[in-house]
């Protein structure tokens, strides 16, 4: 992108809280990563042979596979894809850039609507310097499950919205909003970027085919734990509450350091109730 791209993106970014990046990775270039992403969902669900029907509604939304990245090294690719590294440094304004986590949102045919909420209500981060690259691997739009965002809500109140539980919480937070939701269809090649405290939701998927996204948040180097909330990406190298987020768990994905994709490190063994159920479902690696 040439940095008058650049920059409009980032003035979009700022008014908005979203903005819709055309043609930011060669399509070509997704199109061979997306088997690995396609992998790491197959084999990390392979044992849940539930029909969609049998799911819970949180679950009827997406197919949700974290950190992908570790245990299949060729998403890495996509992860740390350095024109998306410029423009995340672009948009938050930063010389670095770390990653939260990343994760494959594969909405199957049928699937539920993603309710309305604001993705930095689930991260203990203290600042709010936090970006989500929605990255499409098939075309998306309003009948296969588009993303919508409210413009502007990333200035509003930053509200808890329980879509892992409840049901109907996600309409009741776009009434309060001051403008509508703007609904993006787009296509392989584009990535779409919103702030953590950007009001989001996403179509349901009125196809018969599987739409297919890659995810990933990232945040700039620096921010701090905020919260006493458990979270991996911070757990796994003990981050404490005021620490700087900076471990094996959120590794620079821009600038990348000689060009190499970093390497993940191994999750600790625990017995914590909630990891060993997320690790069963394969949402997180290690099964
Ligand atoms: C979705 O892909 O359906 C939702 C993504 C998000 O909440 O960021
Ligand atoms: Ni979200």
């Amino acid at each position: 992108m040439t940095p008058q791209q650049l920059q409009d993106l980032a003035e979009a970014y700022r008014r908005d809280g979203f903005v819709h990046a055309k043609g930011l990775i060669p399509a070509g270039e997704i199109a061979a990563l997306t088997p690995a992403v396609d992998e790491a969902v197959a084999t990390r669900k392979g044992r849940d042979t539930r029909a969609l029907s049998e799911k819970t509604p949180y679950e009827q939304s997406f197919i949700q596979c974290q950190y992908i990245w570790e245990d299949f090294p060729g998403v890495r690719g996509l992860t740390f894809h350095q024109n998306l590294g410029e423009a995340l440094g672009a948009l938050l304004g930063a010389g670095k850039v770390r990653l939260w986590h990343d994760q494959a949102l594969y909405k199957e045919a049928g699937g539920r609507e993603t309710e309305a909420h604001q993705d930095h209500a689930y991260w203990p981060i203290a600042e709010a310097d936090t970006i989500t690259a929605w990255i499409p691997l098939t075309p998306v739009d309003e009948v296969t499950g588009c993303m919508g965002y409210v413009p502007g809500s990333h200035q509003a109140d930053l509200e808890f919205v329980d879509i892992f539980r409840a049901q109907g919480q996600g309409e009741a937070l776009v009434a309060r909003q001051a403008a509508d939701p703007v609904f993006c269809p787009a296509e392989p090649g584009d990535v779409l970027f919103h702030s953590g405290r950007t009001v989001h939701m996403a179509r349901p998927n009125r196809s018969d085919r599987m739409r297919r996204a890659y995810t990933a948040i990232y945040f700039k180097d620096g921010c701090t734990r905020g919260g006493d909330r458990p979270h991996p990406s911070v757990d796994r190298d003990r981050i404490p509450q005021g620490g700087r987020i900076a471990g094996g768990a959120t590794p620079v994905a821009w600038p990348l350091a000689d060009g190499r994709f970093p390497e993940p490190q191994p999750w600790p063994e625990s017995q914590d109730e909630r990891f060993l159920r997320s690790r069963a479902m394969g949402t997180i690696p290690g099964r």
